[in-house]
């Protein structure tokens, strides 16, 4: 039975076509649907539309729905079409007549919109915790290991020195900006939504800066039609954070496999970490972050799949928007699974200590070499030639002598820098540390 039943039963077929994954993935929702509704409900007799009793029942009956939630017991029952309708149909089950109130001045479309604003809100504060503890790891990892010198590459070509400090922190500050990203789809998500209804507001006078109040979102969008517009937009930018961590997470994935081959043997993991291979026996194979990469890339469609799917839809609710849940959902539990397996895998990572021994590295001090002669007073471009043609005549002996000490560089990693821009950004998406 549907909430807008009006006397024929759809199709069976049309129902489970359009109903979709709707009764599983709306389950995610169901506590902020009790939130939001438990907001509405006291706006609605804050302006005259339900009696102090009548809000007493109705809550007494939402803070039962919220346990059987709390309890794992919540289900949305067959023939019931979401989340929302399966809340009113058991409040009216429990209290007749009144539970039937309680969709007065709201339509499912902003109802929808609420939820997910809630439910994005606190999802982001979650990612956010996880990818910190991330964060946290690079960071450990790249004070441990600043002096472990490493070859720094361009065109894939052994070019100037560089370490395991700058190469762990790098991942660390680049985090910073995606949690910039994320931070402002933690900003899109948090207004209220609630009021706009169908999309066009209501002849109720509903006190939209009271249920803004109890939700504590710091503002609304205040144009019904544009809160009606940020179902999608909410998304898109959430998709372009998600996208943007599994960017980083997923670089760094390339350099863990690239680093662990036999040709490079920078960094190992124990076997244990490690998978086989079938037929060749000596193969250990770095399938977590295979894995790890793969999933990123995929990450990095979302944006694409977001605005594929509502791109050019017409102004106003369309039942298209339901299947951006689909989409943002699992990512949201992929991002998060990625970035808890890369800290747990960096718990256990073993780091060369000797790399920069091997004598294929030598040329890699080349500039050092000319930038110690110009620093003697020798113009750099003499220094330059004269070094240039030592490497050309088969002369030239590295001095292996590295002494980087501007900020960002080799030996002044400023990681404390970094992660008091890291501690801003989370702080401004409400976490703690
Ligand atoms: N399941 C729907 C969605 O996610 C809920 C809103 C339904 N609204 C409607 N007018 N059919 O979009």
């Amino acid at each position: 039975m549907q909430l807008w039943n009006k006397g024929f039963e759809p199709d069976r077929l049309i129902e489970e076509f359009t109903v979709g994954n709707d009764r599983e993935l709306d389950l995610r929702l169901a506590p902020y649907d009790v939130q939001g509704s438990l907001a509405h409900i006291k706006m609605l007799e804050s302006i005259g539309m339900l009696t102090k009793e009548e809000l007493t029942k109705l809550t007494e009956g939402l803070q039962e729905i919220a346990k059987v939630i709390d309890d794992g017991e919540f289900v949305i029952e067959e023939g019931v079409e979401d989340v929302h309708s399966q809340v009113e149909f058991m409040l009216t089950r429990r209290l007749g007549d009144i539970g039937k109130k309680i969709h007065a001045g709201r339509s499912r479309n902003d109802q929808v919109l609420v939820d997910l604003k809630l439910m994005f809100r606190h999802q982001i504060q979650l990612i956010a915790g996880t990818v910190f503890e991330t964060f946290r790891k690079w960071q450990e990892l790249s004070d441990k290991y600043s002096d472990v010198l490493m070859p720094g590459y361009t065109h894939l070509q052994i070019a100037m020195p560089s370490s395991m400090g700058l190469w762990f922190g790098a991942y660390a500050e680049t985090l910073v900006d995606d949690m910039q990203m994320l931070l402002a789809a933690y900003h899109i998500a948090n207004q209220n939504p609630l009021g706009s209804a169908a999309g066009y507001g209501s002849s109720f006078p509903l006190d939209r800066t009271m249920t803004t109040r109890l939700l504590e979102f710091p503002t609304m969008h205040y144009n019904v039609v544009a809160a009606q517009i940020s179902r999608g937009k909410t998304e898109r930018s959430l998709a372009m954070a998600i996208a943007s961590l599994a960017s980083t997470l997923g670089h760094f994935a390339m350099d863990v496999c690239l680093w662990m081959c036999g040709n490079f043997g920078f960094i190992s993991f124990p076997d244990e970490f490690t998978t086989g291979s079938s037929i060749m026996p000596h193969k250990k194979n770095p399938d977590v972050f295979e894995i790890l990469r793969g999933k990123c890339n995929r990450l990095q469609a979302l944006p694409d799949e977001v605005g594929y799917l509502v791109g050019n839809l017409p102004l106003g609710y369309n039942r298209d928007l339901q299947l951006l849940k689909d989409i943002l959902f699992p990512a949201m539990d992929t991002i998060r699974e990625c970035f808890d397996m890369c800290t747990f895998m960096l718990g256990h990572i073993q780091v060369n200590n000797h790399i920069i021994e091997d004598s294929r590295y030598d040329y890699l001090f080349t500039v050092e070499d000319v930038n110690r002669l110009a620093a003697e007073g020798m113009p750099f471009r003499d220094a330059y030639r004269k070094i240039g043609m030592q490497v050309q005549d088969g002369t030239y002996v590295p001095t292996r002598s590295v002494h980087h000490t501007h900020e960002g560089s080799i030996g002044n990693l400023c990681n404390d820098e970094i992660l008091r821009k890291m501690l801003v950004v989370l702080s401004e998406m409400g976490v703690k540390e």
